[in-house]
């Protein structure tokens, strides 16, 4: 199967304050899109990619690319206003004969080859996408101007991360519609009937939006 990778990169990133996106926030020595960018291109299971940059970082991420020798980074489009447009706009560079997609946040640097086979896998098993996931470990509420109105039971709650992996089929048809308040692709699959399986998350995909969690990541790296 060929896989497409969809990278999105073009949050704003304001939580971490400084005057580049999140995309182009150092980690280490280098902008901290080259970490994802490099772990999807030395992947065996991804074929192409595309990055959804942010408006006016396309020639940076392009660059960057070459920067690092990404062989297979065919686009870096303009992303939109959400992350759901970041997708679709991304989405609409994959070919006919693409068969899958793996949608990831570049906000998560720490992408792995395990994760991704976790994501892949069920797609060759009727599953119209997957998506990895932890358990929650605190206590959750649900809260109404500051009072708790309910605690909520844990029991079958999971927390979703990225790569999320669809068939390309299924991911453009729930693309077609209304994106307004999906936060991620599933729940844009989901809404349309779409089976979409849970697999194994891993704490280190941390999604960074505050510099804590920008030291966090790079500790780990
Ligand atoms: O904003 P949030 O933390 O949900 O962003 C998740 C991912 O989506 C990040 O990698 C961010 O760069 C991306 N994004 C995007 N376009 C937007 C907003 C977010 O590509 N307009």
């Amino acid at each position: 199967m060929t896989v497409w990778a969809l990278l999105v990169a073009a949050g704003a990133g304001e939580r971490l304050g400084g005057e580049r996106p999140k995309a182009f926030v150092g980690l280490g020595e280098l902008p901290l899109l080259a970490e994802p960018l490099r772990r999807l291109d030395e992947s065996g299971w991804i074929d192409s990619i595309v990055v959804a940059a942010p408006p006016g970082w396309e020639e940076p991420t392009i660059l960057l690319a070459e920067e690092l020798a990404a062989t297979k980074v065919v686009a870096a489009v303009t992303g939109g206003t959400s992350r759901a447009e970041s997708v679709r706009v991304a989405l609409a560079e994959v070919p006919h004969d693409g068969l899958v997609a793996l949608v990831h946040d570049a906000a998560r640097p720490l992408v792995t080859d395990a994760v991704i086979e976790r994501v892949l896998a069920p797609l060759s098993d009727g599953w119209d996408g997957a998506v990895p996931a932890l358990p929650l470990p605190d206590t959750v509420k649900r809260v109404e101007h500051e009072r708790i109105a309910e605690t909520v039971s844990r029991d079958g709650l999971v927390a979703a991360q990225t790569p999320q992996a669809f068939l390309v089929t299924t991911l453009r048809a729930a693309y077609s519609g209304d994106l307004a308040g999906a936060t991620d692709c599933a729940s844009l699959v989901e809404a349309r009937g779409g089976r979409v399986k849970v697999v194994q998350g891993d704490p280190k995909l941390l999604k960074v939006t505050t510099k804590a969690d920008l030291e966090i990541v790079a500790s780990w790296l």
